[in-house]
């Protein structure tokens, strides 16, 4: 029943095999999605190169640098998704930077520029990239981004990315209020963690991790491709009816008092 074909779906945040974006485009092609993928450029083309190699196999019909504090990328991305394609179904919001500084230590200690580097990447990005895929999403479409616990609990370590992420899942309600209308569906996950490129900034991430895999029902975190999964189903039109949610895909750990 689950079933993306016909359907253009942009993938923000693939680092490597680890991104959880990874598992998202892997389980969106699954479902017949055509893909657009873009990559963070760096001075030496390294991640091009091995995003590039990496996303081969899904065939992606679109493959483009998008840093999202670059306003000019962003424009070149959506204007190569409306000349490509025309119009865009589903936008995968997958990516986040604070400074390491920020994620050990005193939350008390987060200097300004910190702050406002990761609510930039993090979480206005979302709001961002939202507005402009509106005007490409004209049969509607469902935006997705990833979250963690720390945005509504104090997780050590976490600081800033908790604040950020609290940003995040309140944008998620606000874009979902003003895109409704429009048939735009807009979602969050809130992931278990794992152990990627972007999480092993965070000071004790190994921690996290074993405690989860104690204290979770399922007695362990979860996988890229599960998170991956519950996406392909949030973008899909069996969650016709789901707009403004975050879901857990945690093994369960959210619902644990001890
Ligand atoms: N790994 C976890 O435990 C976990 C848990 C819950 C939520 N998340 C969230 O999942 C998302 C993906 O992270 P991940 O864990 O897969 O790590 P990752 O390092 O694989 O992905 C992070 C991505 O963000 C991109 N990025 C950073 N700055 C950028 C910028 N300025 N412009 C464009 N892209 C930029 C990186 O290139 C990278 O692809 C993040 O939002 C993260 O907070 C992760």
């Amino acid at each position: 029943m689950l079933n993306l074909s016909g359907k253009n779906a942009l993938v923000t945040g693939i680092a490597n095999s680890r991104s959880i974006a990874w598992g998202i485009a892997q389980q969106l092609h699954a479902a017949g999605a055509n893909l657009g993928i873009t990559y963070l450029p760096d001075d030496k083309g390294k991640f091009e190169k091995k995003v590039l190699e990496l996303v081969e196999p899904l065939n992606p019909s679109l493959f483009l640098p998008c840093n999202v504090e670059n306003e000019e990328q962003i424009q070149a991305t959506f204007d190569a998704i409306q000349q490509k394609w025309g119009k865009l179904d589903i936008l995968i919001h997958c990516l986040a930077f604070a400074n390491k500084e920020d994620l050990s230590g005193d939350f008390s200690q987060t200097s300004r520029l910190g702050f406002n580097k990761a609510l930039e990447v993090s979480t206005y990005s979302l709001i961002q990239l939202s507005g402009a895929a509106k005007p490409l999403m004209t049969e509607g479409g469902s935006i997705l981004t990833l979250s963690y616990l720390g945005a509504v609990r104090a997780i050590p370590n976490y600081n800033v990315m908790g604040v950020a992420k609290a940003g995040l899942e309140a944008s998620v309600r606000y874009l979902a209020a003003e895109l409704g209308p429009q048939n735009i569906r807009v979602n969050g996950i809130s992931a278990g963690p794992i152990r990627t490129l972007a999480s092993s900034a965070v000071g004790g991430i190994l921690d996290m991790i074993h405690h989860v895999e104690q204290v979770a029902p399922l007695k362990r975190t979860v996988t890229q491709l599960e998170v991956g999964s519950a996406a392909a189903f949030l973008c899909s039109d069996l969650s016709s009816g789901i707009t403004g949610q975050i879901l857990y895909v945690d093994a369960g750990y959210e619902i644990m008092g001890m």
